[in-house]
């Protein structure tokens, strides 16, 4: 089975081409156009911009991936789309084009929840580098293709932990579409405050890789910094106070002297350092009492943040002490692509009538 996957719900204009089959779920193509960097002049996303880049973008975006993997309308067995949460702007463009696909093409169409989508980039075997333009002959293209089928994909029961720039969950999956919720953040995610504490250290969005960079020269243990919700026996989280206390630091007259100086990063290696590793501890810690509690010993995670590699490691190494298995997709099917969309089409039920499917902003997993 082929799916094509679109994605638009924020400033990621993403397209991917997908297919299913004995080896597992495989990657034909996969485009992403990003507006971040036009976004990164404001030091943050402007909806309405977000939504005008999605309209220039989706439809070279689409037709790039579809070219990409040298295959004709006809191979397409059924499109998928983000239809929330996200900007409504944003989502429209990807809802609106997609439901205008299905209807052209007579394509059967799946609409997927974005948060969902994150964790599906886990159930993505391989990528098949390119189809040979001779080849139009998929199944004979696919039968020889080198790729050993993969059996570390997720099992179920699994733990899933998603951190993206708007979401910070906890849940448990007994199967496909078959969950539990188990806590989120109670203000700010993960991202948001990787992105709100960068802004504050006069570095650009998104702010996550930014200061991930800065950390790796800097000595978490120069700042102590409160780790939110340590404490508390829930699986929620909660990132505004850590948001506040690097406020709070950095209008004191110590450090701000020391970021004042050109020549003197050190303060902001320092400080990027212990942000990152406070949120890390935070996300570790519940992730490792989850599974603990729910003697679960799949751990899946997904989401921006996760492209994160200190917390790879971090969580890599609690998996290992507590005999658990650890599941991440590569960094580029962390952050938001078609690729998740279209795996997460294999498992979720289309709609009847593509027509009346409509965006919804604030779609959860709660
Ligand atoms: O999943 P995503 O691409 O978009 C949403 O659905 O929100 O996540 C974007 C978030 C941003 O907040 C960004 O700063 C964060 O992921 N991010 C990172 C890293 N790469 C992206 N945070 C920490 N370390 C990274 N390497
Ligand atoms: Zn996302």
């Amino acid at each position: 089975m082929i799916i094509l996957g679109i994605e638009t719900s924020c400033d990621e204009t993403a397209a991917a081409v997908l297919l299913k089959d004995q080896n597992g779920i495989q990657i034909l193509s996969n485009v992403v156009a990003s507006s971040a960097s036009l976004q990164a002049k404001y030091g943050g996303i402007i909806p309405e911009q977000a939504a005008r880049e999605q309209i220039k973008s989706i439809i070279p975006v689409i037709q790039e991936a579809i070219e990409n993997c040298k295959l004709k309308i006809e191979n397409l067995d059924a499109i998928s789309v983000t239809y929330g949460p996200g900007l409504i702007g944003s989502l429209l463009v990807g809802v609106e084009t997609a439901k205008v696909l299905a209807k052209i093409w007579n394509k059967p169409l799946i609409p997927v929840n974005h948060l969902l989508g994150h964790f599906y980039a886990n159930w993505i075997s391989s990528v098949i580098p390119s189809i040979s333009e001779e080849s139009q002959d998929l199944n004979l293209e696919i039968a020889s293709s080198p790729l050993a089928p993969r059996n570390d994909v997720p099992k179920f029961p699994c733990l899933g932990l998603l951190v993206s720039g708007g979401h910070t969950d906890l849940v448990l999956f007994k199967d496909h579409n078959k969950y539990e919720y188990l806590g989120g953040t109670r203000d700010d995610a993960a991202g948001e405050c990787f992105d709100k504490c960068a802004r504050l250290l006069g570095l650009p969005y998104p702010g996550g890789p930014e200061i991930s960079k800065l950390a790796t020269k800097g000595d978490a243990l120069k700042f102590k910094l409160p780790v939110p919700m340590l404490d508390s026996k829930d699986f929620d989280f909660s990132f505004s106070g850590l948001k506040t206390a690097v406020a709070n630091l950095i209008s004191t007259s110590e450090v701000s002297a020391g970021l004042q100086q050109d020549h003197t990063p050190e303060v902001l290696q320092n400080l990027a350092a212990s942000i990152e590793e406070t949120i890390i501890i935070s996300l570790v810690e519940k992730v490792a009492r989850a599974a603990q509690k729910y003697n679960i010993d799949q751990i899946i995670v997904a989401g921006g943040v996760a492209a994160n590699l200190k917390l790879k490691q971090a969580l890599k190494k609690k998996a290992e002490a507590f005999s658990r298995v650890l599941h991440i997709p590569p960094p580029e099917l962390c952050t938001d692509n078609g690729a998740m969309i279209a795996s997460a089409g294999f498992f979720t039920k289309l709609i009847k009538n593509p027509l009346n499917l409509q965006a919804d902003p604030n779609l959860s997993l709660s």
